[in-house]
């Protein structure tokens, strides 16, 4: 639909979106500034009023501002541009937090804004809280939906399935239904919507399997279908999604193995499987994905050595494989990710010596290797102690041991080699956590694509 656009009111999110988003912003403000535009067409003005007063009692909104689009007189949380036929239409609502107007108790979803032609996104925050209701796109049909952007998070009041006539939005660009009450299956209407860059279903109480239709969302950049009830396998059509950078089925109860297909996802700079119940093995072209900076797949029954191959992915930044029964030994390839600033692989029944390159690491920051079956000399200088400290944790490793010539004043849960147990030489392994904003500090400095996702796994609502 050809706009030319002048926009009015800017809320703070909306500068966030277009920073994101730059292409939802495609200005073009030739004609509007030729033509001043006038208002709005009564029939959407009225359509508006109706929205407004069933979902936000902060004003009389018919009488406080009854031309909404106007310059000067606008709404929060409202957006409108110029069109061709010289009238004003809505573009974009946004409502649930100030200075957007606050959902009033009885609010529920309003359909009514598939019958504004114009609304390319809208917004609703924490709106539905106390009256349950649920997406309904019955009013679909009736106009055609320019909508580009629905966004509906944290609403506890939000309940029932996503309906198949979702499918309808074709222009869909971005879907958010994250930190909702939805339930039952995944539409597979949904992966008609060939439009989608963003689809966030994340925190609800989804259930049944991920159909395999997701490999037709050619142009998705980022997936989450974290924090719901999925069950069976990772569908081998992921992947065909090759534009994809973000990647988040953790905590479900997804079964099966990571599928081959995988390896062709190689923009594919985070990926997080933790808390499934996925069982080895590791994809065989697992080093072609020289894209990812964040492997995160904690809590996980794969019971497989660890690959050599993690070692050539050579951007890693975080890798995470705690709680997951891999057995042999800690792989040398791994001194060779020279961007690692994390790398988690506790609760495991990893022997063998500590490779040496670890105490080389030139970024590595947070280190846990605690309770596994590790043994040998630690290899890591004072220097090195010194610089991880409290991020360090070797505990639980009953066959490692500290060089007496770095043990001095380190508490870092391993005993001084050729020193008993007993003796008052042990140092006492330390009950140390990971200090929670270090890791969201590195969860931050990553995002261009997946602020609103992250920000979900790290501050859960
Ligand atoms: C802006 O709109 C005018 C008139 O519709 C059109 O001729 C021009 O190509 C457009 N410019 C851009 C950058 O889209
Ligand atoms: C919807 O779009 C189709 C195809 O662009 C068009 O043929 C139809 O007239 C439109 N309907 C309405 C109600 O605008
Ligand atoms: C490692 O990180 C630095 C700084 O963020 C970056 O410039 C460099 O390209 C990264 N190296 C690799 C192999 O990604
Ligand atoms: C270790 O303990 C045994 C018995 O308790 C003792 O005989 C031995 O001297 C101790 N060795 C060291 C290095 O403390
Ligand atoms: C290492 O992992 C253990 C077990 O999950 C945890 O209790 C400990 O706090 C972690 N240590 C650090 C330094 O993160």
């Amino acid at each position: 639909m050809p706009l030319n656009t002048m926009c009015y009111s800017f809320s703070l999110s909306t500068l966030t979106l277009l920073l994101l988003f730059p292409s939802l912003a495609s200005l073009n403000t030739t004609n509007a500034k030729k033509q001043p535009p006038n208002n709005m067409l009564p029939s959407e003005a009225e359509t508006l009023f109706k929205i407004m007063e069933s979902m936000s009692s902060d004003q009389v909104w018919r009488i406080s501002h009854p031309n909404p689009c106007q310059p000067g007189s606008s709404w929060p949380g409202i957006e409108c541009k110029s069109a061709q036929d010289n009238h004003l239409h809505v573009t974009r609502l946004d409502f649930g937090t100030p200075p957007n107007p606050t959902c009033k108790n009885k609010a529920t979803f309003p359909s009514q804004i598939l019958a504004l032609p114009y609304l390319q996104s809208a917004f609703f925050f924490n709106c539905f809280t106390h009256t349950k209701t649920t997406l309904s796109f019955s009013k679909i049909g009736e106009s055609n939906s320019s909508l580009q952007q629905i966004s509906l998070r944290s609403n506890p009041a939000l309940t029932g399935p996503i309906p198949p006539q979702i499918s309808s939005l074709k222009s869909l660009q971005i879907l958010t239904l994250s930190q909702n009450r939805l339930t039952g299956q995944i539409p597979v209407t949904i992966f008609s919507l060939n439009s989608l860059v963003h689809l966030d279903l994340s925190y609800n109480m989804l259930t049944g399997t991920i159909p395999s239709q997701v490999g037709n969302l050619k142009n998705l950049v980022g997936l989450d279908l974290s924090y719901n009830s999925l069950t069976g396998s990772i569908p081998v059509t992921v992947g065909q999604l090759g534009l994809l950078q973000k990647l988040d089925l953790s905590s479900n109860s997804l079964t099966g193995a990571i599928p081959d297909s995988i390896e062709k996802l190689n923009l594919l700079a985070f990926m997080a499987l933790s808390n499934n119940k996925l069982r080895g093995h590791f994809p065989r072209g697992l080093a072609k994905l020289q894209s990812l900076q964040y492997f995160i797949m904690d809590d996980n029954p794969m019971n497989v050595p660890l690959p050599v191959e993690f070692g050539d992915l050579v951007k890693l930044q975080e890798l995470r494989l705690a709680n997951s029964g891999y057995s042999g030994t800690i792989p040398p390839s791994f001194s060779q990710l020279m961007n690692l600033s994390t790398l988690s692989l506790q609760n495991n029944r990893l022997s063998g010596e500590i490779p040496a390159g670890f105490g080389s690491l030139p970024r590595i920051y947070h280190l846990n290797l605690s309770r596994n079956l590790l043994s040998g000399v630690v290899p890591f200088d004072s220097s090195f102690l010194n610089r991880l400290r409290r991020n360090l944790d070797l505990s639980g490793n009953p066959g490692l041991c500290l060089s007496p010539s770095v043990a001095y004043r380190m508490k870092i849960g391993v005993s001084v080699c050729g020193s008993n147990k007993t003796s008052g030489s042990v140092i006492q392994p330390l009950k140390s956590q990971a200090p929670s904003g270090l890791i969201s500090i590195s969860f931050f400095l990553f995002v261009p694509w997946g602020l609103l996702g992250l920000h979900q796994i790290l501050f859960p609502v």
